[in-house]
């Protein structure tokens, strides 16, 4: 099984089980979490599911691409070391991520 773990910018957490292959943003809207807009459906022109993940977990997800690198420095809340885009982050086997919203994602 895996698991995210979202907690919003107020502290407060939602453990969602996730299906491999979707991607922590398809995971968070199937799943009604609040704190993730995601205007653009995943097509990484928005920055609107901008996640920040816990440090933890940064060493085991694949390293962002120049174009993810470039639209964090649009998102509403400042970019953070570890900021992601959580339309490019895929759910795997066995992975339990724990990733914080920030407070307004426009
Ligand atoms: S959903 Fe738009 S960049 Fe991720």
């Amino acid at each position: 099984m895996s698991t995210v773990t979202y907690t919003d910018h107020a502290g407060e957490s939602r453990v969602v089980e996730a299906t491999v292959g979707d991607s922590v943003m398809e995971t968070a809207v199937r799943n009604g979490v609040p704190g993730i807009v995601a205007e653009c459906g995943g097509s990484l022109s928005c920055a609107t599911c901008h996640v920040f993940v816990a440090e933890a977990d940064l060493a085991s997800l694949p390293p962002m691409d120049e174009m993810e690198d470039e639209m964090l420095w649009g998102a509403a809340e400042d970019r953070r070391d570890n900021s992601r885009l959580s339309c490019q982050l895929t759910v795997t086997e066995g992975s339990d991520l724990h990733v914080t919203t920030p407070s307004t994602q426009v």
